[in-house]
């Protein structure tokens, strides 16, 4: 798809192509900028790249999905609001120069079917891939870590955006059928398969909130405080990583209320998290998908970051026949649900929801029944 593409904008074949997925993360949510455990998969929905080299120092880039262009000069990386779609990969441009890869004028043209702003990560889909067919068209040979770094320091120093690095990582290091357990502190990680007896489904609310960007900065600084306030107690930690629930109440005293709450939902996502990949090695998908729940509880009354599209969206999948668990995946404030259903209640599973919700939202909810799928390191 993307090479003919290509044609039609270019006029010739690309020189190189890569493939970079959206991801849905399955538990342990808001853990990961507080060096905690996530359990994300990478999905079937990807942008895709190709490209060729100029003569010259000029980027020339072309949004398939914005039918958008623009082009730049390698000498002097900007900013660019005008086609803010084209900074994710500016970002990468830069700092592979300041890292001393030597790059060339490209025309590169890129789009796919990750929807945007979703909570599905299309911007770590649109980083991980800049880096991913930059290494092919340049020659390029660096580590799955140095990926994951550069592409996450795009968002974090260029788009300006202060995510964690779960994003990126799954979108680099997915694997088919499996979800990827990772550990932020110390960046170990190891695939899980993923039983073929159950289906992921995502449910997109349509909600998109700018809210988001800003309760996200809220959330981190609170986790901040909380480890400062905790430290007053005698309770030395870098991180909320370093305690568990029972060091919390000790020390309960020494948090406002909201910090509390704020802190409560870490420790406690973390052990979620650990225990629901117990769960996915031993086959006991029942109680994994009561994690989920469980997740979105917490998510929504002790961090907050829910609203009431997405509890609507997981109190109408648990009453669905074949539901294991749902709960609100990604930063929040609207986005998606993903829910854990019987591989035969799928189908029926998405079009009730689908129903259920413009009942009782009048707004349309797009469900995609996705597969754990490779990520964009896979072939590189
Ligand atoms: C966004 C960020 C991630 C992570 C999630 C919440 O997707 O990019 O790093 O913090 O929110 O779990």
């Amino acid at each position: 798809m993307i090479e003919q593409a290509f044609q039609k904008i270019y006029g010739t074949a690309p020189e190189v192509i890569a493939r970079s997925p959206g991801r849905v993360n399955l538990i342990g949510e808001h853990t990961d900028y507080n060096d905690g455990f996530v359990l994300p998969a990478a999905i079937d929905r990807a942008i895709e790249f190709g490209a060729r080299r100029r003569a010259d120092n000029v980027v020339h880039a072309y949004s398939i999905d914005f039918q958008d262009e623009t082009e730049f000069s390698l000498d002097a990386i900007e900013k660019d609001d005008q086609h803010s779609w084209s900074n994710y990969l500016r970002g990468v441009l830069k700092f592979l120069q300041e890292d001393g890869h030597r790059l060339a004028g490209s025309d590169i043209a890129f789009g796919g079917n990750v929807p945007r702003e979703a909570g599905l990560s299309s911007s770590a889909a649109v980083e991980v891939g800049a880096v991913a067919l930059s290494m092919k068209l340049f020659n390029i040979e660096l580590g799955p870590l140095e990926v994951i770094r550069l592409a996450r320091r795009a968002e974090n120093e260029f788009v300006n955006v202060p995510c964690g690095i779960m994003d990126q990582f799954v979108c680099a290091l997915g694997k088919r059928d499996h979800a990827l357990f990772l550990d932020c502190r110390d960046l170990t990680y190891r695939h899980v398969p993923l039983s073929g007896r159950v289906k992921i489904v995502v449910c997109d609310s349509g909600v998109r909130r700018a809210l988001a960007a800003s309760e996200y900065e809220i959330r981190l600084r609170q986790c901040r405080q909380a480890v400062a306030q905790l430290g007053t107690t005698g309770l030395a930690v870098k991180s909320l990583r370093e305690i568990d629930l029972t060091d919390l109440e000790v020390a309960s005293h020494s948090l406002t209320e909201v910090l509390l709450k704020r802190a409560r939902h870490v420790v406690s996502e973390n052990g979620r998290v650990l225990k629901a990949v117990r769960d996915l090695e031993n086959g006991d998908l029942e109680s994994f998908g009561k994690l989920m729940i469980a997740s979105h509880e917490s998510l929504r009354d002790d961090y907050e970051v829910s609203c009431k599209e997405l509890d609507v969206l997981v109190e109408l999948a648990l009453k669905q026949p074949g539901v294991l668990g749902a709960r609100m995946t990604g930063a929040g404030f609207g986005g998606c649900t993903v829910n854990l259903v019987r591989a035969g209640a799928a189908q029926p599973f998405a079009e009730a929801v689908k129903e259920g919700y413009h009942n009782a939202t009048g707004l349309s909810a797009e469900v995609y029944v996705c597969e754990a799928s490779d990520g964009a390191l896979a072939d590189c």
